[in-house]
């Protein structure tokens, strides 16, 4: 059996990685890699191959950025002739991004069967490009493995086959599990024991400069009470430059490179706070049990608010100020408790977020082979 997978972005590294592992540990199973190079910087893709021993990609369809048209349109245009050529039995694409949306389509359009590992999420908010790219994947995949049970009723909600379902659990958390004892033996030198860590990319609050500039002062004003170590996505980078010079942050609120998947976890695991408007980090923060703040109306991870540690705060600096007083004060409050042995559990781990994800996907293809051929 042949599965070619497509990855593009940064947190389709981070899912990709133990499925293609999990695929590997079945006989008779072939894997090709497919790099859209939709990330590109060394910070965004080159580094998290290496830390996640991903194989190089056996081929690079070198897109790059552009308008969401022109980036979607270039991965279809690229990839068409390599489905065909490859002649794969199913193609698994991951999470959202537009290089998701671009593989599904040119395979269903092929008659060449799709697989999506994250399945199912939905924030309702069609104005996110993500929440476009969830749609349109869902309804064009054949096989839908979802991270949790939210996902599988939005799934139905929206007429897929019960059939297509299949309630796998969350691959990053395998990544997070396998790679947490790395990170936590090399924690990056010259930072801070006590920090609020932040990372924010969304269009909705980069691309509005005056917007950017507030949350930027908000955070200023944080670091006044602890530091702040704000790792920077090239799209914010590009924003800032016009507001801030990276070199001219003040020593408590730390702007950065981005950072490679290790360090980033190791802080992360040790923050006494983090503030994103990231999916994939309102995930691992649940799983670690650390207080996130997150800088969006809406969410499509639902189950880490009823379950987990994160909480909305929208587009509103005075929620975001009250409710990090509130986690940095509750915080100091429960280290004392902590130290006499009373530490509350405010967050449980969601069902089948276990480290055990992508054995349950592989499984489930080696099963559906049938239907692929070979
Ligand atoms: C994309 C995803 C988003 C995901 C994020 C993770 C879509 C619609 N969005 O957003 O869901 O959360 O990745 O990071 O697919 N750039 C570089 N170097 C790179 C990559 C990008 O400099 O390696 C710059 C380019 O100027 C580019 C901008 O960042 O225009 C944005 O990149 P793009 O891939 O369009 O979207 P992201 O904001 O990264």
């Amino acid at each position: 059996m042949h599965v070619l997978h497509v990855v593009g972005a940064r947190p389709n590294f981070v899912k990709a990685a133990p499925v293609m592992r999990a695929l590997a540990a079945h006989s008779g199973v072939r894997q090709t890699l497919v790099h859209t190079g939709q990330h590109y910087d060394e910070a965004m893709s080159g580094a998290f191959f290496q830390q996640l021993e991903m194989p190089t990609p056996d081929c690079n369809l070198e897109v790059g950025s552009g308008t969401h048209a022109q980036q979607t349109a270039g991965v279809m245009l690229a990839l068409e002739p390599v489905v065909l050529e490859r002649k794969p039995d199913l193609v698994l694409v991951y999470g959202d991004v537009n290089s998701t949306v671009a593989a599904a389509l040119v395979c269903a359009k092929l008659c060449v069967r799709v697989g999506h590992v994250e399945a199912g999420l939905r924030s309702r908010d069609r104005t996110m490009p993500e929440e476009i790219n969830r749609l349109l994947t869902d309804q064009l995949s054949d096989l839908l493995f979802t991270p949790s049970a939210d996902a599988d009723e939005n799934l139905l909600h929206e007429g897929i086959d019960a059939a297509k379902i299949h309630l796998v659990g969350n691959v990053m958390i395998d990544t997070l599990v396998r790679l947490l004892p790395r990170a936590e033996e090399c924690f990056p030198s010259g930072h801070p024991s006590l920090y609020v860590l932040v990372t924010l990319h969304r269009p909705s609050n980069v691309d509005d400069l005056s917007w950017l500039r507030e949350l930027l002062l908000t955070l200023a004003d944080l670091s006044a009470q602890l530091h702040v170590i704000f790792p920077v996505h090239p799209r914010t980078r590009q924003r800032l430059d016009g507001l801030i010079s990276m070199s001219n942050s003040n020593s408590r609120l730390r702007l950065l490179e981005p950072l490679p998947y290790i360090p980033f976890l190791a802080l992360q695991s040790r923050a006494a706070l983090v503030i994103t408007d990231s999916g994939g980090i309102q995930e691992e923060t649940t799983f670690l049990g650390i207080p996130c703040l997150t800088v969006r109306e809406n969410t499509e991870r639902p189950i880490t608010i009823t379950q987990g540690t994160n909480q909305l705060v929208g587009r509103d600096l005075q929620r975001l100020r009250a409710a990090a007083s509130e986690v940095l004060s509750r915080d100091l409050r429960s280290g004392k408790e902590k130290e006499k042995g009373k530490e509350k559990v405010t967050s449980h781990v969601p069902p089948l977020w276990d480290g055990h994800a992508a054995e349950r996907i592989a499984q489930i293809i080696v099963r559906d082979r049938g239907h692929g051929g070979s």
